[in-house]
Order: structure tokens, then sequence, then C-alpha cells
């Protein structure tokens, strides 16, 4: 297994290229399997969670290849099934449902099973999938929807933590091939749910309002199709700004939309972060000394779960005291624990992230625990004094494209040991 070495003390600067949104990219390479025509997407990032979402497609029966970050696809006939041994290795499988039952008019899905960043239920999927016509049982671990018979209607999808991305998205591609017209209350806005939304008009469909909280979507007899670029990943970007002021630095993300990260980049500005921005990307320059803040994880434009733990890394070492609360994955701390292994002052109280800065962080061997908690342990890693180790690496490969090598020409000191 490979691990990420890391000696800490390097001042970033420079230039780093960001890459296309993982999030916007899963879903939309599920969206491909609505049309029987060829698909093409371009910015598509070269990940392992972007692999496998291609390798289940292939066993779903679509024709899809992957070359310089353009995915080709065709999907002809598909199959309606997607076993347990695909959904267990990828939860954001679960967006293939809305497709299938679109185009297939039933399916049999396993039910994802447990998530190291918290509970992550279905329930409105199947709340919403059913109120659309497409009612479920479960048995055996596994969903299955006998029969589709959709028909546009008034939904109303929020939960107990507001939106779901995911839902939306599978509700929403659901909707596009339905009978008549489908109003989402309390849709997610996230620009991945409107990236999809784009991409889904271009085929043919019908949908306004995405990018707020109520989507309409007129249901349209077949979607053809089509050529699209997925957008920068703001959440990458977002890493890549923490890298800069954890060490000191200046860094221009080239690619980056300033306009997917206003709440982000207000945070870093009251840290005391310079951050301008244009149509080329956002420059990010470290203060003299940084201050702590207080922050609470919302659904967008609130600020994103998943730099949640980016943000940990970089208050450890900032003067003072941050609150840091997470609303919408309550237990996502895993990071929290490794962090103290490397001098961290933290306590964590209900679902709240204490945290005292501290001088110094000292390099330790660190066991990732997921794809936002290994980040926060290689940004921790860039500003602790001496060697730090973080294991299990497979989890940042996931959704970082060739963040050593990123980190290595902005002058970090990375080794990717096999
Ligand atoms: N929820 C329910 N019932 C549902 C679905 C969600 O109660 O049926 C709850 C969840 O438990 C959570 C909240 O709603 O408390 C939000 O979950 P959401 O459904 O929005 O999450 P998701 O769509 O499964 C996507 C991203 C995650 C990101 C979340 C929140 C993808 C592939 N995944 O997941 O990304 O954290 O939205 O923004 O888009 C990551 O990239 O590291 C990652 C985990």
């Amino acid at each position: 297994m490979d691990k990420l070495v890391v000696k800490g003390g390097a001042r970033l600067t420079g230039r780093v290229q960001i890459s296309g949104s993982k999030n916007s990219a899963l879903p939309i390479l599920a969206a491909t399997l609505l049309t029987p025509e060829t698909c093409v997407i371009r910015n598509v990032p070269d990940l392992s969670d972007i692999r496998f979402m291609i390798e289940i497609m292939q066993r779903l029966g679509a024709k899809v290849t992957f070359e310089n970050g353009v995915v080709t696809t065709s999907a002809e006939k598909i199959i309606s099934e997607v076993p347990y041994d695909l959904v267990r290795k990828m939860r954001a499988s679960i967006c293939f449902l809305g497709p299938i039952i679109a185009r297939c008019g039933q399916a049999t899905f396993s039910e994802p099973g447990g998530c190291s960043i918290g509970d992550r239920p279905i329930d409105l999927h199947l709340k919403g999938l059913a109120e659309l016509g497409a009612p479920s049982h479960n048995e055996g671990g596994n969903i299955y929807i006998p029969k589709a018979n959709l028909v546009g209607k008034e939904i109303f999808l929020g939960g107990k933590s507001g939106s779901t991305v995911l839902g939306t998205d599978n509700i929403m591609m659901a909707a596009t091939r339905a009978k008549g017209l489908t109003i989402i209350e309390s849709a997610a806005c996230e620009p991945e749910v409107r990236d999809l939304a784009d991409f889904l008009n271009k085929m043919g469909a019908k949908i306004v309002g995405h990018g707020t909280r109520r989507l309409e979507i007129e249901g349209v007899d077949a979607l053809h199709g089509v050529e699209h670029t997925v957008i920068p990943d703001r959440i990458e970007a977002g890493t890549f700004m923490v890298s800069a002021l954890i060490t000191q630095g200046d860094v221009f993300l080239a690619g980056a939309e300033a306009n997917h990260l206003v709440n982000v980049i207000d945070r870093m500005k009251s840290c005391g972060a310079q951050i301008t921005s244009d149509a080329k990307g956002i420059q990010v320059s470290a203060p003299r000394k940084l201050s702590s803040i207080d922050l609470v994880t919302e659904t967008y434009p609130g600020f994103p779960t998943d730099m949640q733990a980016q943000l940990c890394a970089l208050m450890t070492v900032t003067p003072g005291i941050s609150a840091i609360t997470e609303k919408i994955y309550p237990s996502r701390f895993m990071h929290l624990s490794e962090l103290r292994r490397m001098g961290a002052r933290v306590e964590l109280e209900g679902a709240t992230a204490i945290l005292h800065g501290v001088e110094y962080l000292s390099g330790a061997p660190v066991m990732a625990s997921d794809l936002r908690a290994s980040a926060a342990l290689v940004l921790a890693g860039l500003v602790a004094r001496g060697t730090t180790e973080v294991n299990r690496v497979y989890h940042i490969d996931r959704g970082y494209e060739h963040i050593d090598q990123k980190l290595r020409a902005l002058g970090a000191d990375i080794e990717r040991v096999r």
C-alpha cells in the first residue's frame, strides 16, 4: 500500500492547475446512461473513484473509454442490476439509481452500507422515487424497484440536515423521463447539481431553477448524446488555498472558480488571507500572522463539510481558539485523533471541534480515515517539524488528482512511497 512522506517547513509558492470536479463528474457519468447515443465528457479528473465509476458503467453494459481527461460513453443497452460488490466500494454509485429506473423501468440495487464519515441513509432518494412512481422494498440487503411508472409530481426533498446532493440528482434524472411536470422543493443547489442540470438540458431535458431550492422538470420522450466540460473542483481549490495559508505561502489556483467558493473565501479572509480572483483563477497569499475563526458547515452556499477537516488542520497552528461545528455529518471528525498525534490541542464537544492553536506540530506516522481527513493530514505534514507519514493514501487518490506532484511543483517536500 502506498504512503505519502512529507517533510514539513517549505513555503509553497507558484501556480497549480485545478482539476475537473469529482463530485460533478460522477453523477454526469451516471447520467450518460439516460441515452443510447454517444456522450463526450471533458475535464474529467483521473481519480480512482472515476475509474471505478467507469468500471460499473461497463458492468452495466455501456462502452466507455477514458483518455487524457476525456470520457466517451455509449450505452445502447444497459442492465438494471447493481450488485453489492460494486456499491460497497463507492457510495456515489447510488446515483445510477435514477438513470437506471428512467431507462429500464425497474432496478435492483444493493443498499449502501456503513461509511467512515458517519451515517449516510438513502431514505430521501427512495421517498422521492416512490412519489415519482417507482416504489421500492428492501429484501436481503437489496433495494428492489420492480416496476416504475414515472409521473411528474411536487416532491419535498428536505431532510434532517437540509437538502441532499445525490438525492436531488437522482430524482432530477428520473424526472427528465417522467410524464408531465415534476417540482422538487428543498432541492440541493450545489454547483455540482447545477452542472448536472446543465448537462441534462444539453441532452434535451427541460429543467429550470437549477442553482435554487426549487427545481421544475418537464419530462421528455428521449434524451440525446452531447459533449460537456465538467466544472473545476471547488474542494480541491479550497484544499490548495489552505496549503498556501498553512505554509505562509503565495499560490495561484489556475482555473478555480471564485463564485463557487464564496463562503470558503470569506472564512479564509477572516483568517487574514489576501485573496483576489479573475476569470483565470484565484490568488491566495498568507498573512504574516493568521487569526483564529469559528465556522459551521452547511449545505451550499454555506461552508462545505468537504472542507471541514482541512480547516481543522489550519486552525491547529493558528494562534487563539477556534470552534468548528459539523452540521452535515456530525461524526466526521476522525482526523482529530490523528492531528493530536502530531501535537494538536483539540477537544470534541458534541459536533464541535475546539482547537487551541499550538506553536508547532511534530511529524508523526498517521492514518488516513477518509478522503478529506487524509488531505487534512497532508496539510498538517506540510507545516509540521520533521517527517509525517500518511498511511492508507488510497483514500486521497479517490479525490485528488496527482496531489503529491502538484504539491511538489509548489515547493513541498513530499514523496509517494510504494
Ligand atoms: N441524508 C439523509 N437521507 C438521504 C440522503 C442524505 O438523511 O436520503 C443526509 C445525510 O446523512 C447528510 C445530509 O443529508 O447528513 C447530506 O447528504 P447528501 O445526500 O447531500 O450527501 P451525498 O449526496 O451522499 C455528496 C458528496 C459528498 C459531500 C455531500 C455533502 C458526491 C459524490 N458526494 O454526498 O462528498 O460530503 O454531498 O455536501 O457528490 C467527498 O467528496 O469527500 C464527499 C463525501
